[in-house]
């Protein structure tokens, strides 16, 4: 049975500097359901991180309806959503993000903490996560003390830990050889279909975006398929 993750009707943003309009969206609209995976791409300044940060709550557009998870994003309090993209949702994004003094392990838990779920049971989950994306080994280093492709995977492993439902990546190969970049793409992708996690992906690769179930293209402000 189908299940959607996240529907966008007719999404409308606008950036105003000194009083010029840019219009960054232009009544925007698609789903994705459960464990379907869709890239974005477009050129530089389209738009694709405002749509990104509009569909996780974080900023609110002028108009039009989003629905994460079966609730209407727009009528939301901000601790709601918060709530929400904490046991909901993930990001990845192209500069990784990890907090430099935790160890690796320590990182992929930081979403357990915040939820006050971190015990002997998570952390096995946490261990597991590492193994998986292969840095078992690598679970004691600081993220200094890892590669940028390491860095990347531990961002995965984090992402993954509170099993969401869907994962957000802006861009998240962006900053990774192309042998390492299609690496981690492999991974994200097997990821998402062992644990039915949506994947909604900002990239400019079309390797990456080929490995999507769907491209939406974005351009002056709309998107099309
Ligand atoms: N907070 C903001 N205030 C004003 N303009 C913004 C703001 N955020 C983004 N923009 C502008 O909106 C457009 C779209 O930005 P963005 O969504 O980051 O594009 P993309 O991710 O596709 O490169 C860009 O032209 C950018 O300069
Ligand atoms: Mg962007």
């Amino acid at each position: 049975m189908k299940q959607t993750i996240l529907k966008v009707n007719n999404l409308c943003k606008s950036y105003f500097m000194n009083k010029t309009e840019l219009k960054v969206l232009d009544s925007v609209s698609f789903s994705l359901e459960k464990a379907e995976s869709i890239a974005i791409t477009g050129p530089s300044g389209s738009g694709k991180s405002t749509l990104m940060g509009l569909c996780a709550g974080l900023d609110n557009p002028d108009s039009g309806e989003i629905i994460l998870c079966d609730q209407d994003i727009n009528s939301m309090n901000e601790d709601e959503r918060a709530l929400l993209r904490l046991s909901q949702t993930s990001f990845i994004f192209q500069s990784f993000h990890l907090m430099p003094t935790l160890t690796a392990l320590e990182n992929v838990m930081v979403p357990l903490e915040l939820q006050n779920n971190a015990n002997k049971e998570t952390k096995e989950r946490a261990l597991e996560l590492l193994s998986k994306v292969g840095l078992k080994e690598r679970q004691h280093h600081f993220p200094s003390q890892l590669s940028g492709g390491e860095q990347q995977r531990v961002a995965i492993a984090r992402a993954f830990i509170n099993q969401p439902k869907i994962l957000f990546a802006d861009e998240p190969t962006g900053n990774l050889d192309s042998h390492t970049a299609s690496k981690i793409q492999d991974l994200l992708f097997e990821l998402n279909q062992q644990l039915s996690t949506s994947l909604i992906i900002v990239t400019h690769d079309n390797d990456l975006a080929a490995k999507a179930n769907r491209t939406l293209k974005m351009k002056a402000g709309q998107i099309s398929e």
